[in-house]
């Protein structure tokens, strides 16, 4: 856990985002500091336009604080970097590529060979469950299949950090439990450093090591609830007494929020 035995992978040091626009300043966030340790699972949960997505785009460098830094291996972010993928809800696949060519492009701008590529494409389109899709186009799949290329594609280049802005919030209830499932399986092969973004309590829960609860904007961190179930997590961990005390808890905490946004 972070602060304890495992390095810090990254650190979010006092970090303010200000909007300025015509119609004036939007504070999205304010005075945000967490670290997340090398390898962890960190989800986070809050109210919409509590600022997660401004903060996930600081941490990937599509985006600047105004105040407050961010830092990976020790190192300040100031741009977007190959350690760092990014999975967004919107898949954001390019449509005019396979999905085999959409899984190798990363590979491509990494400058890998030829066989190289073939193979990692191979082992993430396997990972997936995709292989006998390889040669279709993204209009030819559904939501969870695209959402899966998508995944494929963030690990094939092999980030040590993944940051997901809510990647399973557009799929149906049955798809998402799967990709969950999957994405758990996956971490727990290939352990990377995760923060993960959504509005639902228990994903959050199933996942994560650490759940950082955000406060109505101007986001700030509003509590870190530890979530000390053991993995392998499947579906059944979602009725133990354990999960559902924090999952009453954290949607208490949750719902707070909500009501400060909607006054
Ligand atoms: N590019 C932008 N320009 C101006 N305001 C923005 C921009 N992006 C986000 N905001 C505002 O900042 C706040 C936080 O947005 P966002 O980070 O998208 O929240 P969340 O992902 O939690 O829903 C919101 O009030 C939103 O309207
Ligand atoms: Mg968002």
């Amino acid at each position: 856990m972070a602060g304890n035995a495992c390095p810090v992978k990254v650190k979010i040091d006092n970090v303010q985002k200000i909007y300025k626009g015509r119609t004036g300043e939007t504070v999205a966030l304010n005075g945000v500091s967490f670290d997340i340790a090398e390898n962890e699972f960190v989800c986070v949960v809050g109210p919409s336009g509590c600022g997660k997505s401004t903060l996930l785009n600081i941490i990937a460098g599509l985006g600047s604080p105004t105040s407050g830094k961010v830092y990976v291996d020790g190192q300040e972010v100031v741009g977007t970097g190959t350690e760092r993928g990014v999975v967004f809800q919107q898949y954001a696949l390019f449509p005019w590529l396979t999905v085999r060519k959409n899984i190798e492009f990363g590979l491509k701008l990494k400058k890998l060979g030829k066989r190289e590529i073939t193979e990692l494409t191979n082992r993430y389109l396997d990972m997936v469950d995709l292989r006998e899709f390889a040669d279709s186009y993204p209009k030819e799949l559904s939501g969870g299949m695209k959402q899966r290329v998508a995944i494929a594609r963030a690990y094939a280049v092999n980030p040590e950090v993944l940051l997901l802005d809510e990647p399973f919030g557009a799929l149906d209830a049955q798809t998402r439990t799967q990709l969950q499932s999957e994405l758990l399986k996956t971490w727990e092969q290939e352990k990377k450093t995760c923060f993960f973004i959504t509005h639902d309590v228990e994903e959050a829960i199933i996942l994560a090591q650490r759940v950082i609860i955000m406060s109505a904007r101007p986001g700030r961190v509003k509590e870190i609830v530890n979530i000390n179930i053991p993995y392998p997590r499947t579906q059944e961990t979602k009725m133990t007494p354990e999960f559902l005390d924090l999952k009453n808890y954290i949607w208490s905490q949750v719902y707070q929020e909500y009501l400060a946004v909607r006054k």
